[in-house]
């Protein structure tokens, strides 16, 4: 009995086979008369066939190889290989086939099959019993009285061996194509994915996947694009939005203050100031709106940036007031003599800066008498040479800004108008009070 129970390479199998063939019982034993009843090791005797029969130690043996090992029974003993290893039984072979296994009596079956305990024919399965040469890249199927050997799916025949297809070469996938053994696969390029077909590749809107965009996302063909509201402007990074600050890029885009918000900009006004189309400042007119604080005998002048409130009653001894804004010093009073015959009281406003030489106020001569002559000048007050008169005519005069100045701050200036007629030996004079606002902004 042969039992081989070490790994064997394939290069010595068909050398261990012809071992085998030595060691087993020879033709002449099972073929000894009836009388002989002692079979050789592997063997035993069948009395009713009358026959040494072999044993199958791979049933009768309680295992009869170890652990990873494969059993194959063999006439007179039995083979320990690997599981990978294959048996080579040149059956199906192109060269000479070797002479078939000494059995113990002649097989009475054809080639591929084998008697069983019923002394019947049987398909023997070469595959399963590695008694095939299929190459380790075949497959083996098992075909009644013999086998055949095949490629497996994706694999081709190239002489005796099973090549792999590069499937590739046939331009399956629509974007890029990986080979396999025995298969393939197709890939798309970032941005896509397969489509039902896994051949083909279909945009992925990246914006309904999570896309990280932080405020706008917008899907193309292959990609995507962040983009941001309106005042915002995207980072580097181009996926966050960061608020411009609208303020810091021109000082025009509020006369007032630029507060620069989260996607936006406002403008500011100062105080008595009310925003005007959502850039400018306007002064409110405290006086009209309602807004003052001024008593009933006062009188609301409003100016930019604010108002004030002037007693209505300004005429001051020898003065009389005649109406709201006009004191007349009566003729009959000897302290009137010296003194201008009236006094009209004014109030105007103007914003800081004005370029200049600049024209504010106009002064007209209400009555013109034939032959008179009227003449203008500033008769007293804080002027400073910031303001002079500049006669237009016999009629009018004009109060000029000379130098810009700047508010807050307020001028009262008497001007005066002086009547001359020399057909009639008269003189007369008469004075405007006018007080100046000048206001803290330019508007
Ligand atoms: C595509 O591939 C998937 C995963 O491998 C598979 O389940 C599916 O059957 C394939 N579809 C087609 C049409 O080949
Ligand atoms: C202005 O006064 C002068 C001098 O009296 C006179 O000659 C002239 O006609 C007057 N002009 C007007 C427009 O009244």
């Amino acid at each position: 009995m042969l039992t081989f129970a070490s790994c064997l390479p394939g290069s010595l199998l068909l050398w261990l086979l012809l071992l085998l063939h030595l060691g087993a019982a020879s033709p002449q034993d099972s073929e000894e008369p009836d009388s002989y009843t002692e079979c050789t090791d592997g063997y035993e005797w069948d009395p009713d066939s009358q026959h040494c029969r072999d044993v199958n130690e791979c049933l009768t043996i309680p295992e009869a190889c170890k652990g990873e090992m494969k059993c194959i029974n063999h006439y007179g003993g039995y083979l320990c290989l690997p599981r990978s290893a294959a048996v080579i039984n040149d059956l199906h072979g192109e060269g000479s086939p070797p002479p078939p296994p000494p059995a113990p009596h002649p097989n009475p079956c054809p080639p591929g099959y084998e008697p069983d305990e019923q002394e019947s024919c049987v398909d023997v399965d070469e595959c399963d019993q590695a008694l095939h040469d299929c190459r380790p890249s075949q497959q083996c199927h098992n075909l009644p009285g013999s086998y055949h050997c095949t490629c497996p799916e994706g694999y081709r025949k190239i002489g005796p061996e099973c090549v792999d297809i590069d499937e590739c070469r046939y331009r399956y996938c629509q974007h890029r194509c990986v080979n396999l053994p025995g298969s393939f696969r197709c890939q798309c390029e970032p941005g896509f994915q397969l489509g039902p077909n896994n051949r083909s590749c279909v945009d992925v809107n990246e914006c309904d996947m999570g896309a990280p965009c932080e405020q706008r996302c917008f899907n193309s063909y292959g990609t995507f694009l962040c983009r941001c509201h309106q005042g915002y402007e995207l980072h580097r990074d181009g996926f966050s939005c960061n608020d411009i600050d609208e303020c810091s890029y021109s000082s025009y885009l509020c006369q007032y203050r630029c507060v620069n918000e989260p996607g936006r900009f406002s403008c500011h006004c100062p105080q008595g100031y009310q925003l005007l189309a959502t850039r400018l400042c306007q002064d409110i007119d405290e006086c009209e709106s309602g807004e003052h604080q001024c008593s009933e005998t006062q009188t609301c002048v409003n100016y930019h940036g604010g108002y004030r409130c002037v007693d209505t009653n300004r005429c001051v001894e020898p003065y009389v007031q005649v109406s709201d804004n006009r004191c007349l010093c009566p003729t009959s009073n000897p302290l009137c003599r010296e003194q201008p015959s009236s006094i009209v009281h004014r109030y105007m406003s103007i914003t800081s800066e004005r370029s200049v030489p600049a024209d504010v106020f106009q002064i007209q001569a209400t009555s013109v008498y034939p032959g008179a002559y009227n003449a203008f000048q500033i008769r007293a007050g804080n002027s400073q040479g910031d303001f002079y008169i500049r006669q237009i005519n016999n009629v009018s005069a004009m109060l000029v800004l000379a130098r810009p100045v700047t508010g807050p701050r307020e001028y009262v200036l008497d001007l005066e108008m002086v009547t001359m007629n020399s057909l009639m030996s008269y003189r007369a004079s008469s004075v405007l009070r006018l007080t100046v606002f000048v206001g803290a902004y330019t508007f």
